[in-house]
């Protein structure tokens, strides 16, 4: 290739991996956010707050168009990266006769491919554990709701089968009979509604009817990342008490993603051509946010592991 062609591409690829990585920042700013209020405890209370947020993130259409971002920017900046460190690596076959590396440059920047590599192993696991789980596993659980009926608490778990009305909504195990005390329930979205029961409302001077709700019906995805990091299984049948495994692995794996942002963050700004008086700025921001990120998101799996009872 010739020289210039070879620079343009290479510029047009760092380009695009600064895009692709700071909007995947934000991604985990806004994932953190979300994955905080597992630190809320397992109450009923704290999980049906955090099955209601899994619930809108899977659902919401605005956030389904930001998710699907989110995956095409993964790849996009995971492709990218691999395509540029082949490239650097054949534009300078020969390796100096003598370097000082960490003169020069710090262990973040030398080890970007390998550390980028490791995020993306960890990504991959763990969307297979949780994201994978939370959309087509068909033996997902159910959040369990009690709710009063007739001076009576009745369970009831209900499928999140969404447009689904009527009996076939309750897929058989997810509700324990479909007429309690004689009364008959359906469903619609998440909300369980008692059949051909209304309630007054008052609207100025209309008079309106409205269905009574019951209960709200939420898959799981509290439970299962409790379980998971509390596991007592053997990890590959073999190896014992898997959840402290998971633990070491997330806090192993978050220490690798500060490091990979303590030289990507600065980076991109660096390809995206910004150099003003903002810079030194920008370089505290980006080591500030490389540590704190991953640090908090460590904090979950330990807090979970070892201190919630
Ligand atoms: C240790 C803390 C973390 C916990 C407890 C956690 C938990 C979860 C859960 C429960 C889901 C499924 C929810 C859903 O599908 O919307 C999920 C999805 C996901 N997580 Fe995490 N996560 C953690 C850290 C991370 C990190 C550090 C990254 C990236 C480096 C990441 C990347 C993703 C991605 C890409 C998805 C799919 C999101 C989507 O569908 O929009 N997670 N995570």
């Amino acid at each position: 290739m010739a020289k210039s062609a070879f620079l343009k591409s290479s510029i047009a690829k760092k380009y695009w991996m600064a895009l692709t990585g700071l909007f995947l920042c934000l991604f985990l700013v806004g994932h953190l956010l979300g994955n905080l209020q597992l630190l809320a405890g397992r109450s009923t209370e704290a999980a049906l707050q955090f099955n209601k947020y899994a619930l809108f993130m899977t659902s919401n259409p605005a956030v389904k168009v930001l998710s699907y971002l989110t995956y095409i920017s993964i790849l996009f900046h995971a492709i990218d990266g691999i395509a540029l460190a082949i490239q650097n690596k054949k534009a300078r076959p020969v390796n100096y006769a003598y370097k000082n590396d960490s003169v020069s440059s710090s262990f973040s920047s030398r080890n970007m491919a390998v550390l980028g590599t490791l995020v993306l192993v960890f990504i991959a696991t763990h969307m297979v554990n949780f994201w994978a789980k939370m959309h087509f596993d068909k033996n997902m659980p159910l959040q369990t709701i009690a709710a009063e009926n007739m001076g009576q608490k009745v369970e009831f778990f209900v499928s999140t089968n969404n447009g689904l009305a009527g009996n076939d909504a309750f897929l058989g195990k997810f509700i324990p009979t479909n007429a309690v005390d004689g009364k008959y329930y359906f469903v619609e979205g998440n909300s369980i509604y008692l059949n051909r029961e209304f309630k007054d409302i008052h609207d100025g001077n209309k008079l309106k009817k409205e269905k009574i709700k019951i209960a709200e019906g939420y898959k799981d995805l509290h439970k299962i990342t409790i379980e998971f990091f509390k596991s007592k299984g053997k990890l590959f049948g073999a190896i014992p008490n898997e959840g402290l495994l998971f633990t070491i692995f997330y806090v192993f794996s978050m220490a690798v993603l500060g490091f990979h942002l303590w030289h990507g963050f600065q980076s991109a700004f660096q390809s995206l051509g910004v150099n003003n008086k903002f810079t030194p700025a920008i370089q505290f921001f980006g080591k500030v946010f490389s540590v704190i990120v991953p640090l908090l998101f460590a904090i979950i799996p330990l807090y979970i592991h070892f201190i919630l009872k």
